[in-house]
């Protein structure tokens, strides 16, 4: 026999029951959305590959290395092919959405949220996969509709606190840091880059690159023998002009006075290059190497770099997949009980027809009903209803449908009432 094919490398099925946990975090952020105001947006799985080229940058390691990327067959002979990508991440893909649909021209503040699967070829590991899932938001708009105020940045935040609490998660620690404007980025590069011209011989091969074509990306290197000398390099404060660092310190005040605790990591640039000012990610104790459970931040010039109008906006995404580890390694909330409420088992034969009706009858009344079959004798109805996680069972039988009394048994409790057909969707639901 041939062997049986398998999920591919990074990939995985989500079974249930986990996958009512996943459906938990979901909810929650979905809950949390609607009471902040934001809606939600699906973008395609794939884009044209430029896109993420000229947002997230050619030198990042998303774009430079971990892309599953295309030639799209040509649709006439004289055309050239497309290249197409799975997207890595859904901010380009929003704000592409954003210029081609001419959001901006309402006066409106975006504030939109997206759900789904991205791809990176990253080397699987706990917390890291190929196809993972982030559950993301953006806000975005002219700035006459306050697009660049720092309160949006304190709001993003302080919502996802509250998103945390709600889904359950405890002990994260969220760091903060502004890393300017794109003169402040320029001037600190620069400064970078005459800094490692000394050292960067005695660093790996990446940083070797990047401090001559993206000094900035040396900063997101995890080469432990690197290290020492990423500790000594200039720190991103010392660059910061004045608006900017206003911009930082009015966003740390809104923080503080909502009693938001955070670290200013002043190395925490994150791996995407269309970053301006505030960044920020809330990590996690119980994820190990990968304890990143979400990562986001302003973006001013995005929309302009893409071709579309000056549209400032600032974002998050967190991993869903980390989010499900880290609920699991706080061990305080289970996985939600979707089991049905009751089994409905025919008894004897001729009453399958029967007994559809009842369980139709009883889904209709919002009651989550399992079914069964009159090839079951009592006894294996009785262990088909307790594999089923089941709370109740009901027998359907000759008599039962005469008189329109049926026996209703709590199979936790052994407890037996008799309850008329009218009645029983009352009963489960007291
Ligand atoms: P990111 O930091 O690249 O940012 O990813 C956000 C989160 O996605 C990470 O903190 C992590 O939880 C999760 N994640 C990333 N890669 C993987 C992986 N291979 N396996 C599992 N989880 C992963 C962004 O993607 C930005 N678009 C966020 C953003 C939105 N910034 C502004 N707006």
């Amino acid at each position: 026999m041939a062997d049986p094919i398998k999920a591919v490398r990074g990939t995985r099925d989500i079974l249930p029951p986990d996958s009512a946990l996943w459906q938990h975090v979901e909810q929650a952020a979905r809950d949390v959305f609607q009471r902040y105001d934001f809606h939600e947006i699906r973008t395609p799985i794939f884009e044209d590959t430029q896109l993420f080229a000229r947002s997230v940058g050619e030198e990042t390691d998303i774009v430079s290395k971990e892309m599953f990327t295309w030639e799209d067959r040509p649709r006439a002979q004289s055309e050239k092919a497309q290249s197409l990508t799975l997207r890595p991440e859904n901010t380009a893909g929003v704000v592409r959405a954003y210029i081609e649909h001419k959001l901006g021209e309402t006066g409106k503040l975006q504030k939109l949220y997206y759900i789904g699967p991205q791809f990176r070829r990253e080397r699987p590991q706990k917390g890291r996969f190929r196809q993972f899932y982030q559950i993301g938001a953006e806000v975005l708009g002219p700035p006459s509709a306050g697009s660049e105020s720092p309160a949006r940045d304190a709001e993003i935040i302080t919502m996802l606190a509250q998103l945390l609490r709600e889904v359950g998660i405890r002990n994260w620690e969220l760091q903060l840091n502004s890393v300017g404007c794109a003169d402040d980025r320029a001037r600190y590069n620069q400064a970078l880059r005459e800094a490692l011209a000394g050292v960067k011989d005695k660093m790996c091969a990446d940083c070797r690159r990047r401090a001559e074509t993206n000094p900035l990306r040396v900063l997101d290197c995890k080469v432990p023998e690197d290290q020492r000398i990423i500790e000594s390099l200039p720190k991103i404060s010392a660059y910061l002009d004045e608006p900017c660092r206003e911009h930082f310190n009015e966003v740390r005040k809104i923080l503080n006075h909502v009693g938001l605790r955070y670290q200013v990591n002043e190395r925490m640039v994150r791996g995407l290059d269309y970053y301006t000012r505030t960044t920020f990610e809330f990590t996690h104790g119980g994820l190990g190497a990968q304890s990143a459970l979400l990562g986001g931040g302003r973006y001013d010039g995005l929309s302009e770099g893409l071709g579309g109008p000056k549209a400032p906006g600032i974002g998050f995404a967190l991993g869903l997949d980390r989010f499900v580890l880290a609920l699991q390694s706080e061990e305080t909330v289970g996985i939600p009980d979707q089991s049905p409420a009751i089994y409905v088992a025919p008894l004897g034969q001729g009453m399958n027809a029967e007994a559809a009706v009842i369980a139709r009858d009883l889904r209709k009344q919002q009651i989550a009903t399992e079914l069964g079959d009159d090839t079951f004798r009592a006894k294996k109805s009785f262990e088909a209803a307790e594999r089923s996680g089941a709370k109740f069972i009901l027998f359907v039988g000759e008599n039962e449908i005469a008189s329109e009394q049926f026996a209703l048994k709590n199979l936790k409790s052994g407890e037996q009432m008799t309850v008329a057909r009218a009645e029983i969707a009352n009963k489960l639901k007291s």
